[in-house]
């Protein structure tokens, strides 16, 4: 089901994990984006698109690379994640995907996570704790945080009605919720569309916070699966199509709004900005494509996986589409630095640097460490001030 909407009738099979037949396809425009182009009206069962289906189902789940599965999965008394994937109707607050078993006659609206609460509280132990015993019961499954995607652990939770994401770090990391706050700070200056982080404690452990940027009527699209049906050319085309894409589907500034996400990453070296981390909204009524996705995960920044405490190493690296390149290279797709009011950014070193500072009884970070951090803040906004001068 899409929503309210059927989009087909197949058999899943519990154990295999897998759609082992489809019966029909009903709705082909309400499936998920990726699974569009594989669809043929020949035998459903024979072409790739059943295959497919179960891979996309599988990629809703916690994925093999979550930091310290083994913990999490010991901790959710479970063998593999996929085990999860069909519990609580496969539901997700990413998405409005769902099953709905045949012949039953529950209705999204009753059953949704965004409308109705849910159990998080031993599931943000078992991801999130460093030192739980608690084995959880299978009765507590029914969550959306059977269904999150993502290298780092992460929990669902709901404060006064909002569905809020904790994210912690990666391995023994600090840095990562610190960075997504950063990020947020300089896109509120610059005024570029962005979840907003905060940071927030969990038992001693300091993790970033966002509200969830989707809702009942609007699903997020990633890069990937848009991208996935069109040619694959290894250089900046793959980004100019892609633009060209969102213009045709009537995104309104596009283009604009795809280079504030490069400016921020050139900011921040924002290391990860694959395919799955950015991407549009669409409106799951209308199928319209309403708007470029906010700006979110931007956590694998500031050279977080080269520190050392004796130098400055920096890789420099970041992502444009399928290319790992140069931060100074990949900033040369924006056509105008000049919109960039970079004076917005005045203070945000010492406001960073004051920050991490106010968290060191947790983080037990280094004063080197902030200290190298923030020359290397400064040093590529001042990078940015010269480029825009140019
Ligand atoms: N605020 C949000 N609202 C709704 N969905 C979200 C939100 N934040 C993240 N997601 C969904 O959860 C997925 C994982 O989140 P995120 O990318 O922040 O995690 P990560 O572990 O840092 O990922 P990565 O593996 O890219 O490092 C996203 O790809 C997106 O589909
Ligand atoms: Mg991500």
């Amino acid at each position: 089901m899409n929503k309210n909407v059927e989009v087909l009738v197949a058999e899943y099979n519990e154990t295999s994990k897998f759609f082992d037949r489809i019966y029909e396809v009903k709705n082909i425009e309400y499936a998920p984006y990726i699974l569009k182009s594989f669809y043929s009206e020949d035998d459903i069962n024979d072409t790739p698109f059943r295959t497919n289906l179960s891979e996309w189902f599988k990629g809703r789940g916690i994925p093999s690379w979550r930091d310290n599965l083994d913990l999490l999965l010991h901790r959710l008394n479970i063998i593999a994640p996929y085990e999860l994937l069909d519990k609580a109707f496969g539901l997700s607050l990413s998405d409005q995907y769902w099953l709905k078993p045949y012949g039953s006659n529950v209705f999204y609206d009753a059953i949704n996570f965004f409308d109705h609460d849910f159990d998080y509280a031993e599931f943000m132990e078992a991801s999130l704790s460093t030192n739980s015993k608690t084995i959880m019961k299978k009765t507590s499954l029914k969550t959306p945080n059977n269904t999150t995607d993502g290298m780092l652990r992460k929990a669902w939770i709901i404060e006064d009605g909002t569905r809020y994401l904790l994210k912690g770090g990666y391995k023994n990391e600090i840095l990562q919720p610190f960075n997504e706050v950063l990020a947020s700070e300089i896109c509120e200056r610059l005024g570029f569309c962005h979840v907003k982080y905060t940071l927030d404690t969990y038992k001693d452990m300091v993790v970033s916070k966002c509200p969830c940027f989707i809702t009942k009527d609007a699903e997020f699209v990633t890069c990937y699966q848009i991208r996935n049906d069109m040619k694959r050319h290894d250089n900046a085309e793959d980004y100019e199509e892609y633009i060209m894409k969102l213009e045709e589907h009537g995104i309104k500034n596009a283009r604009e709004k795809v280079e504030d996400m490069y400016i921020l990453d050139f900011l921040i070296m924002n290391e990860d900005r694959h395919l799955n981390n950015f991407g549009i909204i669409k409106d799951v009524n209308t199928l319209e494509w309403l708007d470029v996705a906010p700006i979110f995960d931007n956590g694998q920044s500031l050279n977080i996986d080269y520190y050392d405490e004796e130098e400055l190493h920096i890789l420099g690296n970041g992502r444009l589409f399928y290319e790992e390149k140069n931060f100074d290279e990949i900033i040369k797709i924006v056509k105008n630095l000049r919109r960039i009011d970079i004076s917005k950014l005045d203070g945000i070193v010492e406001w960073f640097d004051v920050l991490l500072h106010q968290y060191q009884d947790l983080t037990k970070m280094s004063d080197r460490r902030i200290e190298k951090l923030c020359i290397l803040l400064n040093r590529q906004i001042a990078k940015l001030r010269e480029m825009i001068l140019r």
